[in-house]
């Protein structure tokens, strides 16, 4: 198990990687826990909760919406809980944004712990302390920025994700070692067969180095005013594609990953072999489907994307695996590369 933590003003947050998520009970306080989860994880790990109220929402990312949040508050006030109330998030990235944003907000913030128990949570969407819902189909428009106190990252529980949301965890994996971990990247590119088998050791050890990188970074810059910025590598594109195509989180950022390559490499900043690279990957893991999203459509979702300051954007290049690059670039650059990128796909 490695315990990874997280120090920002306010709060100390551990992230265990490869810790039994049954050892959660000794985290809990003893009263005002109320489990927030969704109707798949339910059913799968429902029986071995700990005994406190439970909370189901609809799985996928349709729940992840202001209606469900009044829903749940009402639900935790039916419960009796008050200031001292702790909510437990078990489930991946929907379940885990939702529950943190509800704790956040129930009256004006309690405490709250997450059981991460998809591949793309426990990369990614767990560890920094984002959380929110969507706004009609603009993604996570509202939510705060706080951490939790503890993510349980327990491999052995991505056993039962099917095959499409597993590999939707690697796409966000892959981007980690894109933007920060040219090892990682490495170790990705050799293990594809263990990787596909789910290995727990070898997944642990990928989780982990993961997280890492993302503490470093969310330590240094927790309100993302520079360093933070990164991380967004693949989702300015990415979050168009999902909203238009519907596709799942990471393969979307999968291929907005390809584009803002592709972008990077037109711009000289990455070299012809390492674009290779990273694209050869982000194929061998079957992520890179055929999108195509309309000239009015990408020009709107662009520039509903948070990443957007004044008439320009904040574009996370690469400039080789393992470094990323912040550059201000104006709107019209980055969807006239979509409209030409896409063309030339045609
Ligand atoms: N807060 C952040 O920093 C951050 C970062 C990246 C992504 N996200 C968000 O995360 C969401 C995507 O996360 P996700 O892919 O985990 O989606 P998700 O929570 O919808 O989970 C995907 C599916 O897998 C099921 N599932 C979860 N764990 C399972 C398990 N162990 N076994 C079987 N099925 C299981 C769920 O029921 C769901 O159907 C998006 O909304 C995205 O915006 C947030």
């Amino acid at each position: 198990m490695e315990k990874i933590v997280i120090k920002t003003p306010g709060i100390i947050s551990e992230i265990l990687v490869g810790e039994s998520w049954e050892s959660v009970t000794s985290m809990l306080p003893e009263r005002g826990v109320v489990i927030i989860t969704d109707d798949n994880v339910l059913r799968l790990y429902g029986d071995k909760f700990p005994k406190v109220p439970v909370i189901a929402v609809s799985h996928g990312e349709s729940s992840k919406k202001l209606g469900v949040i009044e829903y749940l508050a009402e639900q935790l006030l039916l419960q009796g809980v008050d200031r001292s109330g702790f909510i437990l998030a078990v489930g991946g990235g929907v379940v885990c944004d939702i529950a943190g944003f509800l704790a956040s907000i129930y009256m004006r913030g309690i405490r709250c712990g997450y059981i991460s128990t998809s591949l793309l949570s426990q990369v990614d969407a767990s560890t920094g302390g984002k959380n929110g819902v969507n706004l009609g189909d603009t993604k996570n428009m509202l939510g705060v920025i706080r951490q939790p106190e503890f993510v349980i990252c327990d491999t052995s529980m991505l056993i039962t994700l099917s095959d499409q949301e597993y590999l939707s965890g690697l796409a966000e994996l892959i981007k980690t070692a894109v933007i920060g971990d040219y090892e990682l990247f490495d170790l990705i590119e050799q293990n594809f067969t263990k990787i596909m088998a789910r290995e727990k050791d070898l997944l642990t050890a990928l989780i982990a180095r993961s997280v890492k990188f993302k503490a470093y970074v969310v330590t240094e810059d927790e309100l993302e005013t520079g360093l933070r910025r990164i991380l967004n590598f693949g989702h300015t594109y990415g979050h168009a594609i999902e909203m238009h195509m519907f596709f799942k989180h990471g393969f979307a950022v999968a291929s907005g990953m390809e584009i803002a390559t592709e972008f990077s490499f037109e711009k000289g900043y990455i070299s012809s072999v390492e674009k290779t690279r990273i694209i050869n990957l982000l194929n061998k893991f079957g992520l890179l489907n055929y999108h195509n999203i309309p000239d009015d459509q990408i020009d709107r979702l662009i520039l509903h994307d948070k990443k957007k300051t004044g008439a320009g954007i904040n574009f996370i290049f690469t400039e080789g695996i393992g470094k990323a690059m912040d550059k201000k670039v104006t709107v019209g650059e980055v969807t006239d590369f979509y409209k030409r990128f896409r063309n030339k796909k045609l």
